[in-house]
C-alpha cells in the first residue's frame, strides 16, 4: 500500500506516468466515469480549505465513487481530544482512501503509519502540499509542454508557504531548472530548503526583494499569499501582507510567454485586472487539480483502466 506525503514519494518516471494519466482523463472523461464505483474517499480536513477538499471530492465523484468526511476539526471528535492515529484507524473501516489536511507538520505521516488505507497529505502546516505540487506540475507541463529548462520565480511568503517548499523539492529533479526567490527579508525560504535541497543538488537560484527587477526574465511566476494564519503577531502580518501586488503595470515588464500561477486563495497579491491577461493561468490550474487528483486516486487504489 502506498501513501503520498511528499512529491518525492514518486520517481520522475512515476510522476510522468501520473501526468499522462491526468491528460488522458482530461481528453476522455467518459472512460473513467465509473471506474471507482463501490469505492469511498474520506476527506479529513482539520484546517480550512476550498480547492483541495472540494477538488478531491469532485475527483472521486467523477470517477463514480463516493465521499465522506469532515471539513473542520471542531465538528470531529478531535474536539474531544481524539488523536490522529485513532481517527485514521476508524476511517480505515469506513473508506478505501483518505486525504488529510492538518495544521501540524507531520500529522498525515503519523496517520499513514497506522492506517489500513492509502493516506494523501492534503497540506500539513508550513511543511508540504504535494497534491498542489502535482497540480502545478501538470499545469506547467500541459501549458508549456515540458518541465525542463525553466526559470521559475517564486514570490511572496516563501518561509511558511508549503506549496513553495513542495514545488521546489519536486522541480529540482528536472534538467536546467533555476529559481528566483522574491520575498521580503522576513519571508525568505527556510535554510533547510536552501542547504538540503538547492545547494545539495547544485541548483542555481537568486534571492531578490523587488519583483519588477526580475519579472522580465521568468518563464513562470508563482505568486503566493502572505498567510495570516501562520503569523505569530498581527502587526507583522499587516506590515507584510501587501508587499507584492501583481498588476497590469508589472505584467507589461514580463515576457509574452510567461505564465502566472498561484495555488489560491489570493487576497491582494494579484490584482483582478490581471485575470483577463492570457498569461494568467491560475484558474486553469484549478481545473488541472481535479484531473491530477483523479489520476492520483486511481494510482493509489491500483485501479487500471
Ligand atoms: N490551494 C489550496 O490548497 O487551496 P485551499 O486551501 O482552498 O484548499
Amino acid at each position: 500500500m502506498r501513501h503520498l506525503m511528499s512529491p518525492l514519494d514518486f520517481s520522475v518516471e512515476e510522476l510522468d506516468k501520473l501526468m499522462d494519466l491526468a491528460n488522458d482523463i482530461e481528453r476522455h472523461p467518459d472512460k473513467y466515469a465509473h471506474v471507482c464505483e463501490g469505492r469511498i474517499l474520506a476527506t479529513l480536513f482539520y484546517e480550512p480549505s476550498t480547492r483541495t477538499r472540494l477538488s478531491f471530492e469532485s475527483a472521486m465523484l467523477r470517477l463514480g465513487g463516493k465521499v465522506l468526511g469532515f471539513s473542520n476539526a471542531a465538528s470531529s471528535s478531535a474536539a474531544k481530544g481524539e488523536s490522529v492515529s485513532d481517527t485514521i484507524r476508524m476511517i480505515s473501516c469506513y473508506a478505501d482512501i483518505c486525504a488529510m489536511r492538518h495544521n501540524k507538520e507531520g500529522a498525515p505521516m503519523v496517520a499513514s503509519q497506522v492506517s489500513g488505507i492509502p493516506v494523501i497529505n492534503a497540506g500539513d502546516g508550513g511543511h508540504q502540499h504535494p497534491t498542489q505540487t502535482l497540480t502545478d506540475m501538470l499545469t506547467i507541463r500541459s501549458l508549456k509542454g515540458h518541465l525542463n529548462h525553466l526559470k521559475i520565480g517564486l514570490c511572496g511568503d516563501l518561509k511558511f508557504g508549503r506549496t513553495v517548499h513542495s514545488l521546489i523539492n519536486a522541480l529540482v529533479r528536472y534538467d536546467d531548472i533555476s529559481f528566483v526567490f522574491i520575498s521580503p527579508e522576513e519571508l525568505r525560504i527556510p535554510d533547510y530548503i536552501r542547504e538540503d535541497v538547492l545547494d545539495a543538488k547544485g541548483v542555481s537560484y537568486e534571492e531578490v526583494e523587488r519583483l519588477e527587477d526580475v519579472i522580465g526574465n521568468l518563464d513562470i511566476l508563482y505568486m503566493t499569499r502572505v498567510q495570516r494564519e501562520r503569523f505569530f503577531n498581527e502587526e507583522d502580518y499587516v506590515r507584510l501582507k501587501d508587499f507584492y501586488i501583481l498588476d497590469k503595470k508589472k505584467m507589461k515588464l514580463a515576457g509574452p510567454d510567461m505564465l502566472v500561477l498561484h495555488p489560491l486563495p489570493r487576497v491582494n497579491e494579484i490584482s483582478v485586472e490581471v485575470d483577463s491577461d492570457p498569461r494568467a493561468a491560475y484558474f486553469r490550474q484549478v481545473q488541472y487539480g481535479v484531473y491530477v487528483r483523479m489520476a492520483l486516486i486511481l494510482t493509489l487504489l491500483e485501479v487500471n483502466v
